[in-house]
């Protein structure tokens, strides 16, 4: 089953290219999205006071990372919730809410509880799954399957990528009625065109992320530095590392970076800044020359062209990786990260499949 790969993960990073197509398989018509799921809805979803994002884990950095665009072209405020948190505050959700339940296998306990919690406050409950039939399918009101294929590895990678792309497809269809977002939307529906290929081609990197990922066997710690769009590509890429390969690893946003992080930086402590570009790019630049004036070990992402513009003088190392349209980099930018903790996790001879104390879907409290 895993063809020539040696492990689930490794062949489920590496198939992002197809999961990715059959994700978006016919619901790109033109310069429209179409998503059967949630058509009868979209009104209901257009006149709510707020969406709530709900998940755990990955999939709740997925959300994260779909969270901007989706303000953007809907207007409506959107707020996030990790599920075990919503239920440890009971926290207040209303009949003009609509709740968006995201998860990968549709069966996680904490997800389901709050979905209970949701249905019963009255709120339009929506479910973005990679799992048909799944209880979450089952129990909200409609909702958007990922179509990604069955995902095996614990730590979810081609889940992540698709469930982004989902979101950001559900954000143009809300956003739909607006002549304002129009040439927006029409370059974003570009860009999902063409970003299997995008994928395909960094995934072409997976040498160079080995030999980086040799440069970090023996470190105890690493911190990911991200804002904006890629604040999640932050938390996601520091989740990858943590979870199978064992390392201390914690995600960051970068505009935090004074009000504590900073006093960690040495010239040993490894550091991934994401600084590919979009709006945020010229704080980032701020953000790595303070970084390297404490003489901070800089892994910089910048886009394809950019090194000069964030490392001087090859002070730092570069990852560089195709541009595409803003509100989608963080499905470019995570492939990357991937593939590090991937290899880290060889290097260092740990279980990359089925990774110590944890379980692909935790469906007890
Ligand atoms: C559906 C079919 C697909 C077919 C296509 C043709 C299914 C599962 N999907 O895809 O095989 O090729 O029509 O037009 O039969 N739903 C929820 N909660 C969730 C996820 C989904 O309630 O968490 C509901 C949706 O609202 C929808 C149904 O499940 O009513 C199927 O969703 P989805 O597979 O995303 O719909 P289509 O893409 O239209
Ligand atoms: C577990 C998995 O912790 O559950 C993660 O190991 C996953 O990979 C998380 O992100 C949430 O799972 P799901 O199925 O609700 O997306």
């Amino acid at each position: 089953k895993k063809g020539n790969y040696e492990h689930f993960m490794q062949k489920e990073i590496h198939e992002q290219p197809h999961s990715l197509t059959t994700t978006m398989r016919g619901r790109l018509r033109d310069k429209s999205v179409i998503l059967g799921g949630l058509k009868v809805h979209l009104k209901t979803i257009r006149h709510s006071r707020r969406v709530i994002f709900i998940g755990c884990g990955t999939s709740y950095n997925a959300a994260l990372a779909a969270r901007p665009f989706l303000e953007e072209l809907s207007g409506i405020p959107v707020t996030m919730e990790i599920a075990s948190d919503l239920l440890d505050r009971q926290g207040p959700i209303y009949r003009e809410d609509t709740a968006v339940f995201v998860s990968q296998s549709g069966e996680t306990a904490d997800t389901l509880l709050a979905l209970e919690y949701a249905l019963k406050n009255g709120a339009l409950c929506v479910g973005i799954t990679n799992t048909v039939g799944s209880t979450l399918a089952r129990k909200t009101h409609c909702g958007v399957h990922i179509n990604a294929g069955c995902e095996i590895g614990v730590a979810s990678t081609k889940a992540y990528t698709s469930q982004i792309v989902v979101m950001t497809m559900m954000a143009l269809a809300i956003g739909d009625d607006k002549i304002s977002t129009q040439a927006r939307r029409e370059a974003t529906i570009d860009s999902l065109y063409n970003l299997p290929n995008v994928v395909r081609e960094v995934l072409q990197r997976d040498g160079e992320m080995k030999d980086l990922a040799k440069s970090l066997i023996d470190e105890e710690s690493l911190l990911v530095f991200g804002r904006g769009y890629n604040y999640a590509t932050a938390l996601e890429g520091a989740l990858k590392v943590k979870e199978v390969a064992l390392m201390h690893s914690e995600g960051m946003l970068a505009g935090e970076m004074k009000h504590g992080p900073l006093a960690l930086v040495d010239e040993s402590l490894p550091i991934i800044v994401i600084a590919t570009n979009d709006s945020c790019f010229s704080k980032q630049q701020s953000v790595i020359q303070q970084l390297r004036a404490r003489k901070g070990r800089l892994i910089v992402m910048c886009s394809e062209g950019d090194a000069s513009l964030v490392c001087h003088s090859g002070s730092c190392r570069v990852i560089e990786v195709p541009q595409v349209a803003d509100c989608l980099q963080p499905v470019v930018n995570i492939i990357p990260l991937q593939l590090l903790a991937y290899h880290l996790t060889v290097l260092r001879g740990y279980n990359v499949d089925q990774p110590r104390n944890l379980a692909k879907s935790v469906t007890t409290l």
